[in-house]
């Protein structure tokens, strides 16, 4: 099971208007349990008005680097974006769940490779980590395409013309605006599939692009990977990150036709604990929370894994899920935030 931290802010630096980044102390002893690729996230707990809140932000920092830095863009009316933009201080102490997610670089990366990096607003910071190593631990190439309203919301806008300048025939950097005259055309408006199409032959060639990683809003990443698989790419070299997802509505398919409750067994931590859960109410995430358990979660979108378990017996009805991989879900891996009781009985395993 993971259990949280609390650490101190070391750092925060206004990046724009709208955004901070905040880099935290890792004492020595918890370093190992913090170590992290680029590409994933912290989870940070906070008590907001009387609420727990548990919000994601990933890594802007790589871990070449051995810091801990996250940034996060205010949100109108964000709880939890508006307490570290505004209120959060150096010295502060905050609790933080590990590093974890799986929007991660691939464990080897040759000197031909090439990748092309997509960002959109906030989504630049898991892609920035992953730019430092690329260009730190190897001698491949990267195309990054960077899109924002405007060039006063660029984040990390001079640690990447710095990168640029240090990497410049290893970094091909493209910032695209959509409320800013810019000199060419091209790079005007939104990152959408009529841009990529217009980049592809002129920026980079999608032919010898060995994986592509985004993070943006959920409409813009669903699009441009319909194309990407139109133009050969295959789904495993494809990868992305969402901060959040359009609100889903419990689909029909999803209601069980059965009144009464069913027996949920959680094991955790070595222990085993039961309750009842009336079909069709709560997840069973939620159902457990109410019942005391101290379980991992974050999201509760479906997007972050955190809540992954094993499904040791009996049936659920998991409607949304952006996380897990085929392999994982054949293998009885559930998101208990997203998954409903189908069967009178359920036992799931959250040590595995
Ligand atoms: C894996 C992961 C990584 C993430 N990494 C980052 C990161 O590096 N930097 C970062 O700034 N955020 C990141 N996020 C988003 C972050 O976790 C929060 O969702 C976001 O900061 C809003 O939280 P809040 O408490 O301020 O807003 P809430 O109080 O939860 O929401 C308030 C209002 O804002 C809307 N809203 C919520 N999130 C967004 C959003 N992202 N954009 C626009 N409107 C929104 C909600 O619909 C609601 O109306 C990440 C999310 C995930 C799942
Ligand atoms: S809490 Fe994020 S997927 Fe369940």
């Amino acid at each position: 099971m993971i259990h949280s931290a609390r650490l101190k802010v070391k750092k925060i630096i206004k990046e724009t208007d709208q955004a901070v980044s905040i880099e935290l102390e890792i004492p020595k002893e918890l370093q190992t349990e913090f170590q992290y690729v680029s590409g994933q996230y912290l989870t940070f707990i906070a008590s907001i008005q009387n609420e727990e809140l548990r919000r994601s932000y990933s890594l802007c920092s790589s871990p070449e680097e051995s810091k801990w830095k996250v940034a996060v863009k205010e949100v109108e009316g964000g709880r939890f974006s508006n307490f570290a933009c505004r209120k959060l201080n150096e010295g502060d102490e905050l609790e933080v769940l590990p590093p974890n997610g799986k929007f991660c670089l691939p464990s080897k990366i040759e000197d031909t490779d090439q990748f092309l990096l997509i960002a959109a607003g906030s989504g630049i910071t898991p892609v920035i980590s992953m730019i430092k190593t690329i260009l730190h631990s190897s001698n491949a190439t990267v195309f990054l395409l960077y899109g924002n309203q405007n060039s006063d919301q660029i984040i990390f806008k001079d640690e990447l013309l710095d990168l640029k300048n240090q990497f410049v025939d290893r970094l091909s950097l493209h910032f695209i605006l959509s409320q800013e005259i810019v000199e060419e055309e091209l790079f005007y408006g939104r990152i959408d599939v009529q841009k990529i199409r217009a980049f592809d032959k002129k920026l980079f060639d999608l032919n010898k692009i060995k994986e592509i990683f985004m993070c943006g809003p959920e409409a813009m990443i669903l699009d441009l990977k319909n194309e990407f698989i139109t133009k050969g790419l295959r789904d495993d070299q494809i990868h992305f990150e969402l901060f959040g997802i359009a609100a889903v509505s419990k689909p029909k398919s999803a209601i069980v036709h059965k009144d009464g409750n069913c027996m949920v067994n959680l094991k955790l931590d070595g222990r085993t604990m039961n309750f009842n859960l009336e079909f069709n109410t709560n997840s069973i995430l939620d159902a457990a929370l109410k019942n005391k358990a101290n379980l991992p979660y974050a999201c509760k979108g479906g997007v972050c894994c955190t809540c992954k378990a094993k499904l040791l017996s009996g049936k659920v009805n998991m409607y949304v899920n952006y996380g897990l991989e085929p392999d994982e879900i054949a293998n009885g891996y559930i998101l208990t935030c997203q998954s409903y009781p189908e069967s009178d009985e359920v036992s799931i395993d959250f040590d595995v």
